[in-house]
């Protein structure tokens, strides 16, 4: 009888994201806000890799170009809240060392923090054998945050709710996308506020959005793969609040746009520039412009999958 050792290191993936379609609704009574959003995971990972240990711990290390430095390494961090969520959750005593290599960028608005959440789950599992099954990480995942549970699943998907409840949606084909980072990120709750006083300030002009939904168009062009007809659907309720904070993203938004993007968007809650590219040739000539811009920039293609385990 052969017996199968069991891992001294798990290596998992997650995957970034664009909402390529983002809707707000009204604050809820928990302090998060209906969204109706639609996710498309982009080929910037975060990679985790995991080993046996007494406590949990994380060390964090980036891709030239991203900064750790805000990125905590204590109890904040959201995959030492992962470890410890399935920890507590199975039973299990023991700890692990998280390793996170990240190309998403920090607070940027991407979701890298969601990503490290859903690897590191996986990681753990595999790492632990504690064989939750993928319906309780997921739900595990929605604990983590609004974001989580789509870093796990990847590909294309709505979201509602807070984001977390997901359901997938048809995608045809890879759109290109140039991303343009930021130095400085955005605090996600900061953005939600600065819309929150935007409605407030204009209670009677805006017209309350009590149940966002996600446009037809968008997702006709996702099963279409057609990315002209993706262009002209891109929207973000977020987009005018972080411009708002950081009034540079303006000027970046309209370096990208004539410069042959098809359209660009401020992913997330940003401080990220996301720009859909007609094909991989337009994608390089972009790059190129808004390098000689000075401004940092990398290329990503979606849909891609989500959390996995790598084989090394
Ligand atoms: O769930 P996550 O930790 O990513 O959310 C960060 C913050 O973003 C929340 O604390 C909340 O302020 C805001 N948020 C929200 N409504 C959502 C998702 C996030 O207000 N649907």
């Amino acid at each position: 009888m052969t017996s199968v050792a069991a891992p001294t290191v798990v290596h998992t993936r997650a995957p970034g994201k664009i909402n390529v379609f983002l809707a707000v609704g009204d604050l809820q009574d928990d302090g998060y806000h209906e969204l109706a959003t639609a996710y498309q995971a982009v080929s910037l990972y975060e990679d985790v890799r995991a080993r046996h240990a007494d406590e949990i711990t994380v060390e964090v290390s980036a891709a030239p170009g991203i900064d750790v430095r805000g990125v905590p390494t204590d109890d904040r961090n959201l995959a030492v809240r992962a470890a410890r969520l399935l920890a507590e959750t199975t039973g299990y005593r023991g700890g692990v060392a998280l390793h996170i290599d990240k190309t998403v960028p920090v607070a940027g608005g991407m979701g890298g923090g969601s990503a490290d959440a859903a690897a590191t789950l996986l990681a753990c599992d595999t790492l632990w054998g504690t064989g939750v099954g993928r319906d309780e990480l997921l739900r595990l995942s929605a604990q983590l945050g609004a974001d989580v549970p789509f870093a796990f699943t990847g590909g294309t998907a709505v979201g509602t709710g807070r984001g977390d409840e997901l359901s997938p949606a048809l995608a045809k084909g890879q759109f290109q996308w140039v991303l343009a980072l930021a130095d400085v990120g955005l605090s996600t709750p900061q953005v939600y506020r600065e819309l929150d006083e935007h409605r407030r300030r204009h209670a009677g002009e805006i017209r309350s959005v009590r149940q966002p939904v996600v446009d037809n168009g968008v997702l006709q062009a996702l099963r279409a793969g057609d990315a002209a007809f993706l262009a002209d659907g891109l929207h973000n309720d977020l987009q005018a609040p972080a411009l708002h904070l950081q009034p540079r993203l303006a000027e970046v938004l309209e370096v990208g746009e004539s410069n042959g993007a098809l359209a660009g968007i401020v992913s997330g809650s940003g401080p990220t520039v996301a720009f859909l590219a007609a094909d991989p040739d337009a994608a390089l000539e972009l790059r190129g412009a808004l390098r000689a811009e000075r401004l940092q920039v990398v290329r990503a293609t979606g849909p891609v999958h989500g959390a996995r385990v790598v084989a090394d």
